[in-house]
């Protein structure tokens, strides 16, 4: 009923806007007083408000409104009542306007201070330690060895480790059908490229690389298809060393290998040679050393023997210098090879070697 009287009667019209308005607005009166705090308010809550009184104000004020209508009336009304007609939707419009404006000041300064509040840093707060990372076991041990040997005069060769079966078996005198390739049988591409079996590979590339007189050693990783146990993985570390020039012989070996092993294990180990077989070295030794736990008098570490088995080693079979192109005639060499991973378990006590491929955090952070 009031609502046909307002189609008809404008005042009455501009009258049901405001009080249409009121309605709404009255539960955001709260923010038009002095004093309105945020305490009660978070940002997610201050920003919803905001946005509401947004649509209030459209939804009042934008071109649909009841208010605007009002004001397309002002046209309608008859003359004489038309300047008073229009001052009365002035006044209401300019109030409600200003209600609308207070609130959403205090709205937008209580957004701004819940963002401040949230993005503020308490600068008394202690600092996070960032957690800091360190070398894996087998690379301080690989450095070490590399520490000593450049010590030594010897170069640090960086070798491949997918190879041809030429540097993996022929040209270190291991011809097809020779048995020490099925003892190093390795792991192979589908176009027959080998993973090298040993870092022996790298004495042809260094020999063909800078020719002769040479020195130098080959960290790296190797494969061979080993089944996995505390002492064997398919994928393991190893050292080579190579020293070829004119008139070396065997004593230059042993004692450089000698050397070696004082300075890595302290200065009363003792060495032992034992003959072995590799076909890229002829005469052929295995060293061991006393052990470093004991001394040589026997523990769980060397299991009661006093010696540690460390690797291979020998003078460079003259097929090997021919193959690398090196004149066996005028040059003589020895080489070497040892496991690191085997050497890092001994060290640290490891009953597995595989420990040390897991990456498990709680193991490797011990090696600090
Ligand atoms: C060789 O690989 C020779 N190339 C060493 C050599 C170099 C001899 C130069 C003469 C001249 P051997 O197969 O024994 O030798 O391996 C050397 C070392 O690698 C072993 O003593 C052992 O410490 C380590 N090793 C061998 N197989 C594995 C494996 N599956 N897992 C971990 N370590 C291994």
């Amino acid at each position: 009923m009031a609502e046909e009287q307002g189609q008809h009667d404008p005042k009455l019209q501009v009258e049901a806007a405001n009080k249409a308005f009121e309605q709404e607005f009255e539960r955001f009166a709260r923010f038009t007083g002095a004093g309105v705090s945020s305490a009660h308010l978070s940002l997610s809550e201050a920003e919803a408000e905001q946005r509401s009184l947004a649509d209030l104000r459209t939804k009042h004020f934008g071109k649909k409104s009841a208010l605007a209508a009002c004001k397309k009336a002002i046209g309608r009304v008859a003359p004489e009542e038309r300047a008073s007609f229009g001052q009365l939707v002035q006044q209401v419009e300019s109030r409600l306007v200003q209600q609308i404006e207070l609130a959403e000041q205090t709205l937008s300064s209580l957004v701004e201070a819940a963002r401040t509040k949230r993005e503020s840093i308490d600068v008394t707060l202690p600092g996070r330690r960032p957690r800091r990372g360190h070398l894996h076991p087998i690379t301080l041990l690989r450095e070490k060895v590399e520490d000593i040997f450049v010590s030594l005069g010897y170069a640090i060769e960086d070798g491949r480790e997918i190879e041809t079966d030429f540097y993996n078996f022929d040209a270190l005198n291991i011809p097809q059908n020779h048995p020490a390739r099925a003892e190093q049988d390795t792991f192979y591409t589908i176009d027959g490229l080998a993973l090298r079996s040993q870092t022996s590979t790298v004495q042809i590339h260094a020999m063909q690389r800078r020719g002769a007189p040479v020195r130098m050693i080959a960290p790296g990783r190797v494969f061979r298809r080993d089944t996995p146990d505390p002492t064997h993985n398919p994928m393991f570390y190893q050292v080579e060393g190579l020293c070829v020039d004119r008139g070396i012989s065997m004593a230059h070996l042993k004692g450089t290998v000698a050397e070696f092993l004082r300075r890595m294990f302290g200065p009363n180990t003792v060495t032992r040679f034992r003959p072995s077989y590799f076909p890229f070295t002829e005469p052929s030794a295995e060293f061991d050393f006393s052990c470093f736990k004991c001394g040589g008098a026997g523990c769980r570490i060397c299991k009661n023997s006093g010696w540690i088995e460390l690797g291979g080693s020998g003078m460079v079979h003259p097929n090997v210098l021919r193959a690398a192109g090196v004149d066996p005639d005028e040059f003589s060499g020895f080489a070497f090879g040892l496991g690191i991973d085997r050497m890092a378990a001994l060290m640290y006590s490891l009953d597995d070697i595989r420990l040390l491929f897991e990456n498990d955090i709680r193991f490797l952070e011990q090696f600090e």
